[in-house]
């Protein structure tokens, strides 16, 4: 495993956070690491995303922080100059993957069919972001998936909740599960820290450490 999926894998959760107003960053991005999660994934879904992504690396250096929904390149080299160790995609598009590669980094990008992952595995990848996970199948896709590619391991996201979380982190070939149910954009911008602390701190209490995948 290298540093980044051993994190994945150990944290077992992925909070992916939209953040309106980059004076949020630090605070977030601290009430995570309280709350036992030390790895956040910024979505370009705000122009804040680029400003946040900087303020949290300045601030905790050793946080991991994935750039989301990236699906340009020039966002990519946006994201990985503020900071960003890795960039995840809504979809699969060879040329961000490509891009990724020429700048020595790791895309993830997301996956809803066979012949995606298919793709993927082929431009060398073996980390895909099933999205959105329960809405496309959830559970018994990436379990039907797993003997076609025993060699893919998922991060499945978009719909999943605390309660549903740990139907997905038992399966062998799932590396870790992403949501935005920790730290929603509602409560950033409302500014419930405390409750993003307390979310994290259930998500990683509840989370079931019987998961073992090898990547
Ligand atoms: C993502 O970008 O990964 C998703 O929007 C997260 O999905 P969720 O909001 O349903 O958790």
């Amino acid at each position: 495993m290298n540093k980044i999926s051993e994190i994945l894998y150990n944290t077992s959760i992925l909070p992916v956070v939209t953040i309106d107003d980059e004076l949020n960053a630090v605070p977030v991005a601290e009430s995570l690491i309280e709350g036992g999660i030390n790895i956040i994934e910024i979505a370009f879904r705000s122009d804040a995303a680029a400003g946040s992504i900087k303020r949290v690396k300045s601030n905790f250096p050793n946080m991991i922080i994935g750039a989301g929904t990236v699906k340009t390149p020039g966002q990519m080299e946006l994201a990985l100059k503020n900071g960003a160790d890795f960039v995840v995609s809504p979809h699969l598009d060879s040329n961000l993957i490509k891009h990724a590669k020429k700048l020595n980094s790791l895309c993830i990008p997301g996956i809803q069919t066979a012949t995606e992952i298919e793709m993927a595995e082929e431009l060398g990848l073996k980390i895909v972001k099933f999205f959105p996970a329960a809405y496309a199948g959830g559970t018994n896709m990436i379990k039907a998936w797993g003997s076609v590619f025993p060699n893919v391991k998922f991060i499945p996201t978009g719909g999943i909740t605390l309660d549903t979380m740990n139907k997905y982190l038992q399966l062998d070939n799932v590396l870790c599960v992403g949501g935005s149910w920790i730290a929603s954009e509602a409560l950033i911008n409302n500014k419930s820290f405390i409750d993003i602390k307390e979310n994290a701190s259930e998500a990683i209490n509840k989370k079931n450490n019987l998961h073992t995948v090898n990547v």
